[in-house]
């Protein structure tokens, strides 16, 4: 991978310690001023996304009316049936994407248009009928488009949730692309994360006390478990016990306490556990690898965590996701 859609300077600045040639696509609709123009100067950034005239204008201003810009306008969906919905907060209207397009297309060398139409997006034809829109918009511009960004929102399993293969989802695009009139050179783009990190990261917990089937955990929703709170993600979970020690107790349903003191610190699950789970014991918790460590906080002083690579398969496949192990 060596195109990023970044969000912020600081991702920016990771991403170019990380991988000085990477190519950064600044996705974030409303960004400050300095973040722009350091983005541009600094990071050499060339690509920005809008949702409004204002900032339109600001990434004009702030790169000194640049001539070799990536225009993006962003399109705002209909509530859409995705876990994470997320057409509420970014997005210009119908209207309003045909005037930007056509307002950015007289100042950019390189026009795109972008929707996103949520995280976790368990319905393929969601894609069609978001290219769809995008269709209606384009046409009515009258603009020459270069890049079409159909964003992120590719789903993973859960336990108790499989979604579609993979392939169906690339099948609902390509027939959304074909139903409209895109010119011959233009490029598609998406901006996957959860699809794409997920299944790389497991978090193990300990179990610091037992009540009942409540276990009371060393990390929780302020900690790298923010999605098993509220959200009411459930993450597949497997007991870590030295093979001498494991019994053939069956599964049972369990809910965590997260370390903080604050009572909304509570994952409801359910969690399936051998029966006889006990304070000392160690979890695997699995498909973290999206929005786990990122949205950790220091809140009561719990921040601490480890890293460690290792080689073992997911805890969960997701039907037409193909896992290859790399070479140390
Ligand atoms: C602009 C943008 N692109 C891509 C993503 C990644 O989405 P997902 O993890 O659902 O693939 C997000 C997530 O919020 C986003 O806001």
């Amino acid at each position: 991978v060596r195109h990023f859609d970044v969000a912020s300077p600081g991702e920016i600045r990771l991403i170019r310690q990380m991988f000085p040639d990477a190519v950064l696509h600044y996705m974030h609709p409303v960004k400050g001023r300095q973040a722009i123009r350091n983005a541009y100067r600094q990071y050499g950034v060339r690509d920005f996304v809008l949702d409004s005239r204002e900032e339109l204008d600001k990434i004009l201003e702030e790169t000194d009316g640049a001539t070799d810009l990536g225009l993006v306008v962003r399109l705002a969906l209909p509530k859409g049936n995705a876990v994470y919905d997320l057409s509420g907060k970014f997005g210009a209207d119908l209207t309003d994407a045909v005037e930007l397009l056509r307002a950015a297309r007289a100042v950019a060398p390189k026009l795109g248009l972008s929707f996103h139409v949520g995280s976790q997006m368990l319905d393929p034809s969601a894609y069609e009928r978001a290219i769809a829109l995008a269709g209606f918009v384009i046409a009515e511009s009258g603009v020459v488009l270069d890049v079409l960004d159909v964003g992120g929102g590719f789903p993973v399993s859960y336990p108790g949730v499989t979604p579609p293969p993979l392939g169906d989802f690339m099948a609902a695009i390509a027939r959304g692309i074909a139903a409209i009139d895109l010119p011959a050179h233009c490029r598609l783009w998406c901006e996957p994360g959860r699809a794409l990190v997920a299944p790389g990261v497991s978090l193990v917990v300990q179990v610091v006390k037992r009540r009942g089937n409540e276990l009371f955990i060393n990390d929780g929703v302020y900690g790298a478990l923010s999605d098993a709170g509220v959200p009411g993600f459930r993450f597949p979970a497997r007991l870590i016990r030295p093979f001498e020690a494991m019994t053939d107790a069956g599964d049972e349903a369990f809910s965590f306490y997260g370390p903080t003191c604050d009572s909304a610190d509570k994952m409801a699950g359910p969690f399936h556990l051998p029966a006889d789970v006990k304070a000392g014991d160690w979890i695997e918790l699995g498909q973290l690898g999206a929005y786990g460590s990122c949205l950790r906080t220091a809140f009561n002083g719990f921040d601490q965590a480890r890293i460690v690579e290792v080689s073992n398969a997911p805890l969960l496949a997701t039907p037409g996701y193909e896992l290859r192990s790399c070479a140390a």
